[in-house]
């Protein structure tokens, strides 16, 4: 388990630019409404019963001494709630993070599953309620972990016959191992980690006639109402789904979840709006997770220090019901130079519910395997580690030879050692000290991303009164969409910030794609832009109509307001759609379907990816080995940086959560039962304030116009990637010490 730690580090950060937060104020004073927060006249309150074991089947369901508590409305079982359709698998062409839909059989697929959902006038009473559910199983063998004996891991490639999922193969990296002059071979393992948002899921749903209205945090709203649609049977122009604001996605809650149809169906049934309101170890085995994962990397180089060729194989965690595909080897691939590289992904089913997307879900792992081994590979040539990673720098797709619309992993690196201090580093393991006795060790680390693209349609409308609003698909989850929405389309209408509505995460507004895989800025700025840009071209063309002379000359252009005004209109609309490079026209036909329609790292021209470099340092100190991270220096190319003061913020989060990944998150496993044991924020650790020292930011701001018009590439998970490894590479420094195994604890240094 790990330990918590109290530094006294003050928390310092680089001063802060741009815009504030147009939901700032909102936020601090409480005023923001979450779904939990939603009250409707005459709700229910539902709570879920879990299941006690990890894979068989109910035989036998006992509601009676629940059904006696009063105000319990309902016990909705298997049994009783009637039949009701899946909402399939997100990665299997449908809308949940997984196939398996609980209470529509008897099945146990793991630990933690809901087999009823008590109803009731209060909270209380429906907690209780679910506590008096008596269950009888039958019980039968389970996996829980990657290494049981009989966990079988299944070739991606073969199991998931599609291009994305296939071997990345360059060359002959086998033959080039074998006759290179120097190779490590290494072996890495990550454990499962829950995302744990603050905001825990919340769903309330609620009938007019035959129309339903769902309240959910969901970074997909557009998937949950197809998907619930299916599942009820209706059409989807029935169902409007609603999650104006969330207060943390990071993946797990990107798409249907398997209670929300439950939630639909009470209120239909009692004929009253139902609220339900996860438990936050319920979300340990409700919703998605980080799947475990083992890597092994071997690369050669010569002596030269040039890299020749890497083999990286992932064995990744899946559910026994879904191939939850890994997709780790797509960017360490793309690290390095190199004329031969194998990756290949194998997939183990173990019964837990289906693992998922958690912030940097393959690129993390994937990083943390492949950046540690380099950082080996300099050390055995005797190199620098940053002028070993400069060498080895690449200006075309290894796999596919294409160019990158841009990359700017120099600078990143460079930029990086300049404002770490990095030339003062002396080069040895344990080499450096503190002058109370601490190890002293500085690692570097690089991180890249695909820069990724959704199709989206923005309408902006300017009224009279000077307001302005702007709908598009897209969800704010505390990253910073709205105000890059604001501020783009104010400076484009010249329009003051405080004068923008921004419309995201409802299905009424425009169509809502997935906003996830760091494509949410790049997906809805150029839409918002373009149609700013038409409003102001149209407002434009009318003032020269009306005077019979340019606008220019005879008219107030500065801003659209005052040709509004002008015009004597009362209002001005304009709409824009806009999709990924090489994307057809069909591609709007998903959008508006609820299914996942993004597009990267490849283009028909070019290959994209965002890029960071993360400076570490770490001081453990003697006696007990405490570890701790008192500065890092983050370099990020994101193209164009949108809206400055919100992407910092997302570095600095990164960062937070690449400290959190390499020092202290673990889901933990008792293999005997199944499920997850530390279902807790006290026991699931994260960093608190106390341990996160001086995070410095940069950014190289170089608009990538290759990729779109506004040259903006993603950034909410390239801050993550790179970050576990530059530790683990201090700590290497600091004590001469190589560890394989996240998260580090203080017992693997013991002796070191
Ligand atoms: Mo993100 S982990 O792609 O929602």
């Amino acid at each position: 388990m790990a330990t918590r730690t109290t530094t006294r580090t003050t928390t310092r950060s680089t001063p802060r630019a741009g815009a504030e937060r147009v939901d700032a104020r909102e936020k601090v004073r409480g005023a923001t409404r979450y779904a939990a927060d939603d009250a409707r006249p005459r709700m229910l309150h539902a709570a879920l019963v879990p299941s006690r074991i990890a894979r068989g089947s109910i035989t036998r369901i006992d509601s009676t001494a629940a059904l006696r508590l009063r105000g319990v409305r309902a016990v909705l079982t298997h049994e009783n709630i009637g039949a009701f359709d899946t909402g399939g698998f997100l990665m299997g062409g449908g809308f949940g993070f997984q196939s398996f839909y609980p209470l529509r059989s008897a099945q146990i697929a793991y630990r933690g599953q809901s087999v009823a959902m008590v109803v009731a006038d209060t909270l209380e009473a429906a907690r209780e309620a679910a506590s008096l559910v008596a269950v009888t199983y039958n019980a039968i063998p389970f996996v829980a972990t990657l290494d049981a004996p009989d966990a079988e891991p299944l070739l991606q490639s073969a199991a998931l016959p599609q291009p994305m999922f296939a071997d990345r193969r360059v060359g002959d990296p086998e033959t080039a191992l074998k006759t290179a002059e120097v190779t490590v071979d290494m072996r890495f393992e990550l454990p499962a980690q829950h995302q744990n948002p603050m905001e825990i899921i919340a769903t309330v749903a609620e009938w007019q006639g035959d129309m339903l209205t769902v309240r959910e945090p969901t970074q997909n709203a557009e998937g949950v109402r197809h998907g619930l649609a299916k599942q009820l049977g209706i059409a989807p122009a029935k169902v409007r789904v609603l999650s104006p604001t969330l207060g943390g996605g990071f993946g797990q809650k990107n798409s249907l979840q398997s209670h929300t149809a439950l939630v639909a169906l009470a209120s239909r049934s009692l004929g009253q709006p139902v609220k339900l309101v996860m438990s936050r170890a319920q979300l340990f085995h409700n919703a998605s997770f980080r799947p475990a994962s083992r890597h092994r990397v071997r690369l050669g180089a010569g002596r030269d220090g040039k890299l020749l060729a890497a083999v990286h194989e992932i064995d990744q965690q899946t559910s026994r019901h879904d191939l939850f595909p890994s997709l780790g080897t797509e960017v360490t691939s793309r690290l390095y130079g190199m004329g031969h590289f194998l990756g290949r992904e194998r997939l183990v089913r173990t019964d837990v519910q289906t693992p998922g997307y958690m912030r940097a879900p393959f690129e993390h792992p994937a990083a943390f395997a492949f950046e540690s081994a380099i950082d080996q590979m300099a050390h055995e040539l005797g190199r620098d580690p940053v002028a070993f990673r400069l060498a080895n720098d690449t200006m075309a797709d290894p796999l596919t030879g294409k160019p990158f619309s841009s990359r700017h992993v120099a600078e990143c690196l460079v930029r990086g050692s300049e404002l770490f201090g990095w030339a003062r580093r002396s080069a040895a393991p344990r080499s450096m000290k503190a002058s109370d006795g601490s190890l002293v060790g500085w690692g570097v680390a690089l991180g890249i991303y695909k820069a990724a693209m959704a199709p989206a349609i923005a309408t902006v409308r300017l009224n009279a009164d000077g307001t302005v609003r702007v709908a598009v698909g897209g969800h704010e989850m505390g990253q910073g969409m709205r105000t890059a929405i604001a501020v783009t389309a104010a400076r484009a209408l010249g329009a003051p910030v405080a004068a923008i509505e921004v419309l995201v995460g409802d299905t009424d507004a425009a169509p809502q794609h997935v906003t996830a895989g760091s494509w949410g800025t790049a997906t809805v700025l150029p839409p918002v832009l373009e149609a700013a840009q038409r409003l102001m071209d149209d407002l434009q063309r009318n003032a020269a109509a009306t005077t019979g002379a340019t606008a220019t000359e005879n008219g107030d252009t500065s801003t659209a307001l005052s040709m509004l005004r002008a015009s004597g209109r009362p209002f001005a609309q304009a709409e824009s759609r806009k999709r990924a490079p090489g994307q057809p026209e069909q591609v709007f036909g998903r959008l508006t379907g609820g299914l996942p329609a993004a597009a990267g790292p490849e283009y028909p021209d070019f290959v994209s990816f965002s890029t960071i470099a993360h400076f570490v340092e770490v001081r453990i100190e003697p006696t007990t080995r405490r570890i701790r991270v008192p500065r890092v220096v983050s370099v990020a190319d994101c193209g164009a940086v949108a809206s400055p003061r919100t992407a910092r913020s997302q570095v600095e989060g990164g960062v937070v959560w690449g400290i959190g990944a390499a020092l202290r998150e673990v889901s933990e496993v008792d293999a005997r039962y199944g499920g997850f044991l530390n279902a807790d924020l006290a026991e699931y650790v994260v960093p608190v304030a106390a341990d996160i020292g001086r995070i410095e930011v940069d950014f190289v701001g170089k608009p990538d116009t290759r990729f779109n018009a506004l040259g903006v590439k993603g950034l909410g998970e390239v801050a993550m990637v790179g970050v576990a490894p530059a530790i683990v590479n201090a700590v290497f420094h600091a004590t001469g010490k190589r560890l394989h195994r996240l998260p580090v604890l203080l017992e693997d240094l013991l002796g070191a």
